[in-house]
């Protein structure tokens, strides 16, 4: 929505790089993992996650950022849920974008939902604007993790808090060869780093009560179920809506995240902080 906040001009940016960059979340890659994860879901665990995520947080009468929100499901579901004043989605890419938007307008949430497209980078914010970012599985994409934590501090209020979810390594050294593997089968742009880097980041840039919790016992179950339900009850109606390939190259993905989920490697992650 381009409504004249100073903060919603990151949409009327027709023509920076990242228009000519092929999103990565596309169509396709939507309906798939949506018909995995449930509409507006681009990451696993649908509202039971997300309310664990959010369990210490009172949002009464807050102002709200969903950093990378992607279609939407998350921010209109808190929306929906909690009392708050008002929740920005902001995500990088266009697609993502549009659909959640239109998804507030025909859920009757556009007045307290609405969502930013902007440039990766500094987020299109002035400072102190946020009582609240939360994230979902997204800041993965991000791989300097001390300018992304110095720009949500900067976003965020005195005694502001953060409270996320995402994909995080056990260690920043060089990724296995199961992990490699798995990055390749991926493709994303991931920038994954390990808990302790993301606490020293958080640290660094001024937040305090800095916790993580490692969710991969969890999530390797999880993962597992999924590889299931693709490979059968979901893989004709899936294949149906992108096609065989697509289902294939993706059982192939879960197959390879598995292996570093088991070792655990890969360890999706609570992370917390606020700003004193
Ligand atoms: C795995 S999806 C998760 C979306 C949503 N949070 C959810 O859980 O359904 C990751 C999202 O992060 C977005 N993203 C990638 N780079 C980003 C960046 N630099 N800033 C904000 N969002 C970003 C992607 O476009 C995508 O929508």
């Amino acid at each position: 929505m381009t409504d004249g906040n100073p903060d919603s001009t990151a949409t009327a940016h027709s023509a920076h790089p990242q228009d000519e960059v092929a999103p990565e979340y596309d169509d396709t890659a939507i309906r798939f993992l949506e018909a995995l994860w449930g509409e507006g879901f681009l990451s696993p665990g649908g509202p039971d996650e997300v309310r664990r995520v959010v369990a210490d947080l009172d949002f009464s009468g807050k102002r709200v950022l969903d950093l990378g929100c992607g279609s939407g499901g998350i921010t209109l579901f808190l929306a929906r849920e909690y009392e708050l004043a008002e929740i920005v989605g902001f995500d990088v890419e266009q697609p993502v974008v549009d659909l959640a938007t239109e998804r507030a307008a025909q859920q009757g949430l556009a007045d307290r939902a609405r969502f930013v497209r902007g440039a990766p980078g500094p987020l299109p914010f002035p400072a102190e604007s946020f009582d609240i970012v939360f994230s979902k599985d997204a800041l993965v994409h991000v791989a300097d993790k001390e300018a992304l934590f110095a720009d949500i501090h900067r976003v965020l209020r005195p005694a502001g808090l953060f409270a996320a979810s995402d994909w995080l390594t056990s260690h920043d050294g060089e990724p296995s060869e199961a992990m490699r593997v798995y990055l390749e089968a991926e493709g994303l742009s991931f920038g994954m780093a390990s808990a302790s880097r993301y606490e020293g980041a958080m640290k660094q840039a001024g937040f305090v009560n800095v916790r993580t919790v490692n969710r991969n016992a969890w999530y390797r179950g999880v993962a597992q179920l999924e590889l299931e339900r693709l490979k059968g009850p979901l893989y004709q109606p899936v294949a149906e809506a992108v096609g065989s390939d697509y289902v294939d190259k993706n059982i192939t993905t879960w197959s390879a995240m598995q292996v570093v989920l088991d070792s655990g490697e890969h360890c999706p992650t609570h992370v917390f902080g606020m700003k004193p």
